[in-house]
């Protein structure tokens, strides 16, 4: 079995954040929202990885990911010219994924359990094609599965606006050689892709075998940045591996599951976890808050800081403020000015988010 792996995409929703970067290299609990689909493959024994890249920010994936020996892993890096749906990305993927099987992972999804149980299931069910499914609030943001009473797959829509279900098909698919005739006899839909929820309402149409399983542990799509701070928010609140690696001065207390990194000195701050701190930040006078992260060498000074994620290098200096629910960029700055009249002084990127109070 291989394992396919989605990362081009435009990245649209997390703008202005993926102008410059691919939206599955941005950090959950300071670690890339890739690596654990790549960890969760490998879990499965899977040791084959093809990853789909654009031309766009393939270099940057490939730049942090590497070859895979860091995970002992084969990985092909396969470059989709344009995003022109998911099918597509299979179809661009044939010649590495030939006539195996395959685990198909969308890159910004991140699931709990791995997809070893999922992948036990899809030889035991000997189907043509398993889908992951999970209750939702807001169905037609996803592809929807309706299922019969005996939880057989009737039929498969595309973020419909009037959703048969609250069964959203979770992206995490897996496949035997029938899907790629299947892909081949359908026609883009109406946002103009070609879409796997197509391809595999085709197998059932042609009365292949589809099987599915309804998830009840976590998953997370992180498209939007409320759905990365969630995804930072349970991941870090699971998070065991903690370790203190940096330096406390000056009366810094830390209570809960706190990571610190190398090279890190915190000078009188308090630090509440779940909250991990990468390595050689510095941090003073200030106070860090349950399910924040912060990258690598990033400074904060006097600042309140709380369910965020800072990325590396950001300089929050004499704030005096708190900060919650934000997602900041590399390098960004943010300080206090003591230049008269007081007003804000900004420089925003195109699409930025700023909400004052
Ligand atoms: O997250 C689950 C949902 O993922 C499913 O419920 C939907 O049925 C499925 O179509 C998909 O919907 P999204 O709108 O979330 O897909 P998105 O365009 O965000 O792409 C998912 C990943 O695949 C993302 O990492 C980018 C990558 N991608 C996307 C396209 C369209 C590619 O590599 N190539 C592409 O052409």
């Amino acid at each position: 079995m291989k394992g396919l792996i989605l990362s081009g995409g435009k990245g649209t929703r997390m703008r202005p954040i993926t102008h410059t970067a691919a939206k599955q290299l941005l950090p959950v609990a300071n670690k890339p929202i890739l690596f654990y689909a790549i960890e969760a493959i490998k879990s499965a024994g899977i040791e084959d990885i093809g990853i789909i890249i654009s031309p766009e920010t393939g270099e940057d994936v490939k730049t942090t990911v590497g070859d895979g020996s860091r995970w002992d892993l084969k990985i092909t890096y396969i470059v989709q010219d344009l995003p022109l749906g998911l099918a597509h990305a299979v179809k661009t993927a044939r010649p590495f994924l030939k006539d195996d099987t395959f685990v198909m992972y969308l890159g910004d999804n991140l699931i709990k359990d791995g997809v070893a149980p999922l992948v036990d299931r899809f030889n035991k069910a000997k189907v043509d094609a398993f889908l992951l499914l999970k209750e939702v609030a807001n169905p037609s943001s996803f592809g929807v599965a309706q299922l019969a009473p005996d939880g057989r797959i009737i039929c498969l829509e595309e973020k419909p606006a009037k959703p048969k279900s609250n069964l959203a098909l979770v992206g995490v698919y897996l496949f035997n050689n029938k899907i790629h005739k299947a892909i081949d006899e359908i026609k883009p839909s109406r946002r103009g892709e070609l879409e796997i929820t197509d391809a595999i309402q085709r197998l059932i149409d042609t009365d292949f075998h589809v099987g599915s399983y309804v998830l009840t542990s976590w998953w997370l799509d992180t498209g939007k940045k409320d759905d990365m701070l969630e995804a930072n928010r349970v991941v870090l609140d699971e998070m065991s591996d903690v370790s203190m690696l940096g330096e406390l001065r000056d009366g810094s207390r830390i209570s809960g599951r706190v990571h610190v990194g190398k090279g890190s000195i915190l000078k009188n701050c308090t630090v509440r976890g779940p909250a991990m701190i990468g390595d050689d930040c510095v941090l003073e006078n200030s106070y860090v808050g349950p399910f924040t992260s912060i990258g690598d060498g990033a400074r904060v000074t006097h600042a309140e800081i709380e369910h965020c994620i800072l990325r590396e290098k950001c300089q929050i200096v004499d704030f005096h403020g708190r900060i919650e629910d934000s997602l900041i960029g590399v390098n960004v700055e943010l300080s206090r000015s003591n230049y008269k009249p007081v007003a804000f002084r900004l420089m925003l990127g195109d699409d930025s988010k700023v909400e004052v109070v």
